[in-house]
């Protein structure tokens, strides 16, 4: 963290617990007081190297920048960077520190919450990951025979806490494809196919929200309108698509190939749809 980030936490609640607390300063004689856990360093990489250097490298499993915004200046979009986990306000507040914007052409959403309210301030959770390590990589990945060997993994983004990783919101569908193939009932159709189904399944699990019983429930009637709540009354799958599914159900999910900034559903039109580096398994 910078400095001035370090000085914006109260004295009581520095260092920071459970982490080495490195307070980034060009003042060779800053202090920091004897704190077991805070060090300074001059400039970012030489932060990095200390942290790759016993005994760090064997206590710190992960480095996070914090900020502020200068630190953030230099580091948000910089190679070295593999995640952004950013909490994103809908809502005009004052502000005299300023972020830089995620570079989308770098980063992709990973992982987004839905919206919460706290305080009359609506947020989400956002998690991005480095898709290219730079813009010229998009050419590469698209044209070449190198794009095969740059194509990413599932298995890179490893690191990410296991609860971001899981909750890719494509495993949303697959957890409810998995539902339904484990303890749907076997129904007739219309087709004379078969299926196995499942009633009254929804996609909106994160605030535990189950349609049937919650639905005169406090948190339920606290849903803001722009949250997409999924209902499907017959959840179903044919049965010669059980075995497509269970492969697919082997597939990890992939950053999302589509970003854009707008946040509100009813502004898009077709031609913010840009499909870049499509790579379907
Ligand atoms: N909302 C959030 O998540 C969040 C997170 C963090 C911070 N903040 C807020 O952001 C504000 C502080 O942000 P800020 O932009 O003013 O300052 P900052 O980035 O926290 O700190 C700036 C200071 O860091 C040092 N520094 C900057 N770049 C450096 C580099 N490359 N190498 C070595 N040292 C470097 C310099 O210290 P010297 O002047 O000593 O050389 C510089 O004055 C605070 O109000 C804090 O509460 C908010």
């Amino acid at each position: 963290m910078g400095r001035k980030t370090w000085e914006s936490i109260p004295r009581k609640n520095r260092p920071l617990p459970g982490r080495l607390n490195v307070v980034l300063t060009h003042s060779r004689d800053y202090d920091v007081g004897s704190l077991e856990d805070a060090v300074t360093c001059a400039r970012i990489n030489s932060a990095l190297e200390l942290l790759g250097m016993r005994p760090y490298d064997l206590l710190i499993e992960r480095v996070f920048v914090i900020g502020g915004g200068q630190i953030l200046r230099e580091a948000l979009n910089a190679p070295a960077c593999d995640a952004i986990h950013i909490t994103e306000i809908e809502t005009d507040i004052e502000c005299d520190t300023f972020m830089p914007p995620v570079d989308n052409s770098l980063f992709q959403p990973w992982y987004s919450s839905f919206l919460s309210v706290e305080n009359n301030i609506r947020h989400s959770f956002v998690t991005y990951v480095r898709v290219r390590r730079t813009a010229t990589d998009i050419g590469t990945q698209i044209n070449t025979t190198k794009a095969l060997s740059s194509k990413f993994e599932v298995h890179d983004f490893s690191f990410l806490p296991q609860m971001v990783f899981d909750r890719h919101q494509e495993h949303l569908y697959l957890k409810l494809v998995q539902e339904v193939l484990s303890s749907g009932n076997l129904k007739d159709d219309r087709i004379g196919m078969g299926t196995l189904s499942k009633f009254g399944c929804q996609v909106l699990q994160e605030k535990g929200i189950h349609i049937w019983d919650g639905n005169a429930s406090r948190i339920y009637l606290d849903l803001i309108p722009g949250d997409f709540i999924h209902v499907i009354g017959d959840t179903h799958v044919y049965r010669n698509h059980i075995e497509p599914l269970q492969e697919q159900l082997q597939n990890l999910p992939k950053p999302f190939p589509i970003n854009t900034q707008k946040k509100n559903i009813d502004s898009f039109v077709a031609t913010d749809f840009e499909l870049v580096g499509y790579d379907p398994h």
